[in-house]
């Protein structure tokens, strides 16, 4: 049988497509760091000459930000023609003295949990979009063409917000619409459990900076009879949050559903391991709102979260500083209905109010996209989920999950096309974390997966 043949193949080249692999994952295409714009630009390259091996037209696009490539490959009018989307840029890797390795010099290492790949970019995303690849290059190989019309698209600035994503997509339309696009970004629910992922939360990133006086002081001189703005910015973040751990921006909760029994239902039955899912970052407690489950606090409630925060002196030693000034990253995820455009515009005003006479207040804008609910009636659906249930020990779950990959959510409003996120992460990979992973099993059996994926929606 031809899927046999393909997952043959597979298995026989496995040492090869590790090699391909490697080759990417050594290219630095950090997006938010300019320092990196040639490596972006490279790794570009590099993903367009390997759809060109698959036989497809690919080129690299410029825009305003990282280039685009986009790539088709002709197939059978009377099947399903897939888009595929992946982003080739990858996390910065500070702080970088965590790292055990070159976060660049990519090696496959023994560990107690079996055999992983260790790079930055080794899972997100492209450990993940090169199963699809792998897949994809196998699948040419028993025979001579890919299984279907297959189009391809990749960006390189999902990790800094996309500002060149809707502009693109909008420019573009026809050409990036398919009949469903593949993504492979998300998550396994365990790992012997696959997973389609139906629901991803949205994201709103503001930047703020309070000042007070107008040059660094001298903490002994000017202490006590003068403003710190760093305690102000932190009553203002501490406020954020009541005592039961609900945020409290007004109208923040505007357009957000409690869990319908129905999907509750299914949620308790996959049986989630809250404690292992927190021990195995060294905590033991729920933090968040009161009387929610972890995974509901995770798949389907909104957050408000301080991503970074600096004032005054933090070098080595200790400086007797009074600072200017005190900066904060925040970004509140979001799901259901809520709008990340009254929200920015509710939280500033909050900040605004918080603060005393003589401190001023910055803003700095770093994008935002709503939740996306991926709709499951598409047949192409189940035919995935069986497909995968072949491949993995436990049959596929459709799960949620917590972060955010706009571009699913603008399939839908802008070429009007369904998504379907299919990943082979696990919660331990360590994404935009030191020491990011991908368990090789997910590399190859991920890669198995999108072979029989393929073979169901072709067929
Ligand atoms: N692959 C992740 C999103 C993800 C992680 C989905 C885990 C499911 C499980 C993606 O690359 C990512 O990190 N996105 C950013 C988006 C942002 C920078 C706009 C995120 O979620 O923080
Ligand atoms: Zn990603």
């Amino acid at each position: 049988m031809s899927l046999d043949a393909v997952l043959q193949t597979l298995d026989d080249t496995q040492d090869a497509a590790i090699e391909r692999l490697f080759e990417l994952l050594r290219i630095p295409s950090v997006s938010t760091d300019p320092a990196h714009k040639e490596d972006s630009l490279r790794a570009a390259h590099w993903v367009a000459a390997t759809l060109r091996e698959l036989g497809a037209e690919a080129d690299v696009r410029p825009t305003p930000g990282q280039p685009m490539v986009v790539g088709h490959a002709p197939g059978d009018a009377s099947k399903p023609h897939l888009l595929f989307y992946g982003h080739y840029d990858v996390q910065p890797v500070d702080p970088l003295s965590l790292w055990k390795r070159d976060p660049f010099d990519p090696a496959v290492e023994d560990t107690a949990n079996g055999k992983v790949i260790r790079a930055r970019g080794a899972n997100d995303d492209k450990g993940q979009f090169m199963t699809f690849l792998e897949a994809c290059r196998a699948w040419k190989a028993v025979h001579g063409a890919l299984p279907c019309r297959l189009s391809f698209f990749f960006e390189g600035e999902e990790e800094s917000g996309s500002p060149s994503l809707v502009p693109f997509m909008q420019d573009n339309a026809a050409e990036l619409t398919a009949d469903i696009a593949l993504i492979s970004d998300t998550s396994m629910f365990d790992a012997n459990t696959p997973a389609i992922t139906t629901m991803l939360r949205g994201l709103l990133g503001e930047e703020l900076t309070i000042t007070g006086p107008s040059r660094d002081l001298h903490s002994g001189s000017y202490g006590g009879a003068v403003m710190n703005p760093a305690r102000m910015l932190a009553r203002i973040i501490a406020g954020l949050h009541d005592e039961t751990g609900r945020i409290t921006v007004p109208g923040f909760y505007d357009g957000v559903d409690d869990l319908s029994d129905a999907l509750r239902g299914q949620w308790d039955a996959l049986g989630f391991d809250a404690d292992a899912f927190l021990g195995e970052v060294g905590l033991s407690q729920p933090a968040g709102e009161t009387g929610r489950t972890a995974l509901e606090m995770v798949w389907a409630r909104p957050t408000c979260e301080v991503n970074g925060i600096w004032s005054g002196y933090t070098g080595d030693g200790f400086k007797t500083v009074l600072p200017s000034t005190a900066s904060a990253k925040i970004s509140f995820r979001l799901v259901g209905a809520q709008d990340p455009v009254a929200i920015r515009k509710a939280f500033r005003s909050y900040v605004q109010q918080s603060l005393p006479p003589d401190c001023t207040v910055s803003f700095k804008d770093h994008g935002c996209s709503g939740a996306s609910v991926m709709s499951t009636e598409n047949p192409l659906f189940e035919k995935a989920r069986l497909a995968l249930s072949d491949e993995w020990p436990h049959p596929a779950a459709f799960i949620g999950a917590g972060g955010s990959i706009p571009i699913a959510g603008h399939f839908k409003e802008i070429l009007g096309m369904d998504a379907m996120l299919v990943g082979f992460g696990q919660d331990d990979d360590g994404l935009h974390s030191p020491n990011e992973k991908y368990d090789l099993r997910s590399f190859q059996k991920g890669a198995r997966s999108w072979a029989r994926i393929l073979d169901a929606l072709s067929g």
